[in-house]
């Protein structure tokens, strides 16, 4: 059990255990009941997010409902007590494999920003306390003499702050702009070119974002990860495809978290276009965390 709750890595041979357990069952006893109760479908019914891990789990939970109910049908209660901790074990555990917190995470190392419109999602990251400012690099596409009114405020803003801010970083070029600099985070919020031309036959939002990994893989420290946030909708997951970007990156297929725009006071999500705004028409946002 612990070795559960310890090792998110789950091996196959503990899954491969609980399911040859299931195997005790005798032949022909009825299962329907066993498996219409309020545990096994809180378990059925887990939202299982985008990570590789929380559909093993998931599938753990749903076998141990099974064993527990198996176990109280045999009159072994005291494994089904023993059943029932591993019950709270794994809901722990899927819990934990199905959060994300943002702010820890860029808290927890250097991180760069790109594509920051009007700057006011670095400015919000900037002014919570765990987060170190000089340890923020914050940077937009546009050129110093391009930045709207409010974006030049809040470049100052940072600035005094201690945070580093530079302009007409282009995503997909960082070198050009950072040479070898290296970072734990690159944070890209809700990336859009701004036009629905295809590049190379495809949605040039899938290009933005795939050679944005390109060159951002080549800014990470060894154990460093990319953030890219977007709008939780079949038409976003479908301009952006980012397991397949992912792949074309050298990335594993990303996980994604619900992203909480309410965590970030002060952010104000600016549009590349001024008729299109990604976070205005929505309310269900995600983002999706690629590792090496
Ligand atoms: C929808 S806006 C989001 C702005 C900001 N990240 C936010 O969340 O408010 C998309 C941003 O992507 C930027 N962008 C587009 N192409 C880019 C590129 N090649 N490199 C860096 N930024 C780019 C635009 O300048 C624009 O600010």
């Amino acid at each position: 059990m612990l070795a559960v709750e310890e090792n998110v890595q789950l091996r196959s041979s503990q899954y491969a255990l609980i399911i040859d357990l299931t195997d005790l069952a005798l032949p022909g006893q009825p299962i329907v009941h066993i498996m219409c109760n309020t545990a096994f479908m809180h378990w059925k019914n887990m939202i299982a997010h985008h990570n590789p891990i929380t559909p093993v789990i998931q599938n753990l939970g749903l076998m141990n409902q099974y064993l527990i109910h198996r176990s109280i049908d045999f009159g072994l209660l005291h494994e089904a007590k023993q059943l029932q901790h591993l019950d709270m074990h794994l809901s722990w555990l899927l819990h934990k494999a199905s959060s994300f917190d943002f702010v820890t995470e860029i808290a927890g190392g250097k991180t760069l920003l790109v594509g920051e419109g009007n700057l006011s999602f670095a400015l919000s990251l900037a002014e919570i306390p765990k987060i170190f400012p000089s340890q923020l690099v914050a940077t937009t596409f546009e050129a110093k003499s391009n930045l709207s009114r409010e974006a030049a405020a809040n470049a100052k803003g940072l600035q005094s702050l201690g945070v580093t801010v530079l302009h007409g970083v282009n995503a997909t070029k960082l070198a050009a702009a950072l040479g070898s600099w290296k970072f734990d985070n690159i944070v890209f919020q809700f990336p859009h070119v701004g036009s629905r031309e295809p590049v190379e036959g495809r949605n040039p939002n899938f290009i933005l974002v795939r050679d944005f990994l390109k060159s951002a893989a080549r800014q990470l420290q060894p154990s460093g990860k990319v953030l890219i946030s977007a709008v939780d909708s079949p038409h976003y997951h479908g301009a952006f495809q980012f397991d397949e970007a992912a792949e074309a990156a050298g990335f594993k297929t990303p996980a994604s978290y619900p992203f909480e725009l309410s965590v970030f006071s002060g952010y104000e999500h600016t549009m590349t276009n001024e008729d299109e705004s990604a976070i205005d028409h929505h309310r269900k946002f995600r983002t999706w965390v690629f590792r090496r």
